[in-house]
């Protein structure tokens, strides 16, 4: 029998960074997930040396993957909205090897925990285009046609009003305009609707804080595309991480 394959998976949020290994092959967390709180500021000398301590922590030498909340083009940062501004245009993939030894493959986060989605969760087996949406500080997006990623999409980012939608449809929104789930709910619908115009999906799938209420919403969306709660809320960062190191060396 062939040794299971056991990647370091790590979620870098803006408010906290999460870390497990992850059995690949099966999809599930092969320990207990590590959560340190995001330095303040989050700049990537202070944020690389939380990960290099958890690396530490996890007694651990082999491929990482990261999660990263940001534009990521070839490893390296694109944006940075909810994160220290220092990212843009960083390495990611080389400074954390530099600091730690260790080889990084990094993406996207929503990227990430789409790709937990489409290989072991509610997309698994999906045709067609599945959208996957995390709904927490800010709005993240993966799109996959036929089970492959098209990175980058940075839906939360599409103009609305003044503004960006994930300035009115983020958990973050909903918490500080006081938003009931219905009203918060009918918003996020209309921002379903306009997805769907632009990208006719097969299936939409919600994930992070606020899919975790999908029952209180679910009712005031009118979207005809399927829309299905996140199989792993909690965990799609850390392991759509790994899987994405996986994926990288594959
Ligand atoms: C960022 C995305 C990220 C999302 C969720 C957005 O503000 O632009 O890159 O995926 O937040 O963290």
């Amino acid at each position: 029998m062939s040794k299971e394959q056991v990647f370091l998976g790590v979620d870098v949020g803006g408010t906290g960074i999460k870390a497990a290994l992850i059995n690949t092959k099966k999809g599930i967390l092969a320990t207990d997930k590590y959560r340190v709180l995001t330095p303040n500021p989050s700049t990537p000398e202070a944020v690389a040396k939380v990960i290099s301590r958890m690396i530490k922590r996890f007694e651990y030498r082999g491929p990482v993957g990261v999660g990263f909340p940001a534009i990521i083009h070839h490893g390296v940062a694109k944006s940075a909205a909810n994160i220290d501004k220092k990212w843009i245009n960083t390495n990611i993939e080389k400074l954390l090897k530099e600091v730690t030894g260790n080889p990084f493959y990094v993406a996207n986060d929503a990227d990430v925990a789409g790709l937990a989605e489409v290989r072991f969760g509610k997309a698994k087996g999906e045709m067609g285009i599945v959208i996957v949406l995390t709904i927490g500080t800010g709005i993240g997006s993966g799109m996959f046609l036929d089970g492959t990623l098209i990175p980058n999409t940075e839906f939360g980012h599409l103009f609305y009003k003044e503004s960006v939608y994930e300035h009115y449809v983020s958990n973050s929104a909903r918490k500080k305009n006081d938003l009931s789930w219905d009203s918060w709910g009918k918003r996020f619908n209309k921002y379903l609707i306009h997805l769907e115009k632009l990208f006719s999906p097969d299936m939409f799938v919600l994930g992070g804080g606020a899919s975790k209420k999908f029952d209180q919403f679910k009712h005031v969306l009118t979207v005809d595309t399927k829309v299905v709660p996140a199989a792993y809320q909690n965990d799609a960062g850390v392991l759509g991480a790994a899987l994405y190191a996986e994926s990288r060396l594959s």
